[in-house]
């Protein structure tokens, strides 16, 4: 099945069923569980907005919900022990309070295996499982299990949906996730994203416009602009629009102070996005360019479509062109047939690129990738061996890289209370470090100078300057 660009009526059909549940959801109770990526984390808050207008709040307490969903990741094993664990606790839980409604849905539902897994183990009492294509009809969907205590499955094989104008109940009112595009045609040949999220599509401009318009007449400050390849973007439009256009196009909304995106591919890099990101002021210096592997053997058989030197000769064109410009990653060890030598390949790259972060991560098994069936897979022991080893470079960098910024000034919008220290406000450098500094309520939500005073390896601390 192609993509199917989802009707104003059929969205209408949806907004009716959020009508109908009403009856049966004021008053009540639901948590979400989310896991994986900052995609998911946007499709909760569609999901939270959907419950919302049906007349549910929400509870941080997810024992006394009336309906839970739980929004699954499935990028690598460990979730799959996690979900069976936290299900296992609400079949229990649903024991004392029977109308409890249990939802499933992300991206292991796309996963035949995980669906077989869920019908064998405690997932019978899910009263309700949909895939990552149909989230839009949650609304029918949970009005159907309701009125008819019957289980619903409805999950797509397809290459996707786009569908506009769902509810959103957002988690800050500050910053704001905006997802441009859906799916992902790369097929990196670990990665299993391709499988359970579709092909390519991408939002038309003006509905991204006119949602950051939206946000930014409702005092958001900062936008993330969320898709898994952005650079991508734009070219299965009926009129072919590149990312470095729309970031440009983006720029213009007043009210927006800083503009972020992930994740973009080293493979095609445009030059014209350089450009956009050195010019426009609006546009984060922090790039998130995520390397994968040093090794041009690993790139190569990871999919990649580049090398170890296009990688550190497309670093050192954006040093140029972008003055300030800082780095994160995504690094994977333990890929299969990942020799000694080729993990230096990765340590060396990121001794020569000097990361702000990085999210390392140990190669994991995924049912249906091109990567699981080969024959050369590594031993758990090398690999926590590796994993250990890059962390601790990591680390060493990233403090070294924190020191840099001690004695400059840094512009941050201050986003509340510190969590873990109520005494301090908080918000983010550029880079997307967190600073911790003194000062009063009112500064909540402006954009201030900051001089940074100390690093302290998690974080920064500054006074106003
Ligand atoms: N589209 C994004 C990545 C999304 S997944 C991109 O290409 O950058 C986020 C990260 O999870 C990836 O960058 C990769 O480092 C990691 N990852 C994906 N599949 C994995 C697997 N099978 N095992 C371990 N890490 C994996
Ligand atoms: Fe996965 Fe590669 Fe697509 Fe990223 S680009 S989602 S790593 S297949
Ligand atoms: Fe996980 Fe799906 Fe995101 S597999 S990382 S939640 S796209």
């Amino acid at each position: 099945m192609a993509i199917k660009v989802l009707s104003d009526e059929e969205m209408r059909v949806q907004k009716g069923f959020i009508e109908k549940m009403r009856s049966f959801a004021t008053g009540k109770m639901y948590h979400i569980f989310t896991m994986g990526c900052q995609l998911n984390e946007n499709e909760s808050e569609k999901l939270a907005g959907m419950a919302s207008e049906m007349g549910y709040s929400f509870t941080d307490q997810p024992e006394t919900a009336d309906l839970v969903i739980f929004n699954t990741c499935c990028i690598r094993e460990n979730a799959e022990d996690k979900i069976l664990g936290q299900l296992g606790y609400f079949k229990a839980l649903k024991r004392t309070k029977t109308d409890m409604v249990l939802a499933l849905c992300g991206c292991m539902a796309q996963e035949p295996h995980m669906v077989e897994k869920f019908h064998k183990t405690h997932g019978q009492h899910l009263d309700l499982i949909f895939g990552t294509h149909n989230l839009y009809r949650f609304p029918e969907l949970l009005y159907e299990a309701v009125t008819t205590q019957k289980k619903q499955e409805d999950i797509w094989e397809m290459d996707g949906t786009l569908a506009e104008d769902i509810p959103i109940k957002r988690d800050s009112s500050l910053k704001a996730s905006v997802t441009i595009m859906y799916g992902c045609n790369n097929f990196c040949s670990y990665c299993i994203v391709p499988y359970v999220r579709g092909r390519e599509r991408s939002r038309e401009p003006e509905k991204i416009l006119e949602e950051i318009r939206g946000l930014a007449k409702d005092g958001y400050k900062e936008i993330t602009l969320l898709g898994q390849n952005v650079n991508s973007y734009g070219k299965d439009l009926a009129n072919p629009m590149s990312f470095a256009e729309l970031l440009k196009e983006i720029c213009k909304v007043d009210g927006i102070f800083r503009i972020r995106f992930m994740s973009p591919h080293p493979k095609d890099f445009s030059d014209e996005l350089i450009d956009v990101i050195a010019t426009e002021e609006k546009v984060t210096k922090c790039i998130h360019l995520p390397l994968q592997s040093g090794s041009t053997n690993v790139l190569k058989s990871m999919n990649r479509k580049y090398t170890k030197e296009q990688y550190l000769a497309l670093v050192d064109k954006m040093r140029v062109k972008i003055p300030n410009v800082t780095f994160t990653t995504d690094i994977i060890v333990g890929f299969p047939g990942e020799t000694e030598e080729d993990f230096l390949d990765t340590m060396d790259v990121v001794r020569r690129v000097r990361y702000d972060s990085a999210f390392t991560f140990v190669y994991s098994r995924r049912v249906g990738t091109v990567a699981d069936k080969m024959e050369n897979q590594i031993e758990e022991e090398v690999k926590k061996e590796r994993i250990g080893r890059l962390i601790e470079l990591v680390n060493s960098i990233l403090e070294e890289q924190n020191e840099k910024f001690v004695g400059t000034i840094q512009k941050v919008l201050v986003e509340g209370r510190s969590k873990t220290n109520p005494e301090m406000l908080t918000g983010r450098i550029e880079s997307g470090k967190v600073i911790n500094f003194s000062g009063g309520d009112d500064l909540i939500g402006k954009v201030i100078d900051l001089k940074i005073t100390e690093q302290r390896k998690w974080y920064l601390t500054g006074v106003l300057a």
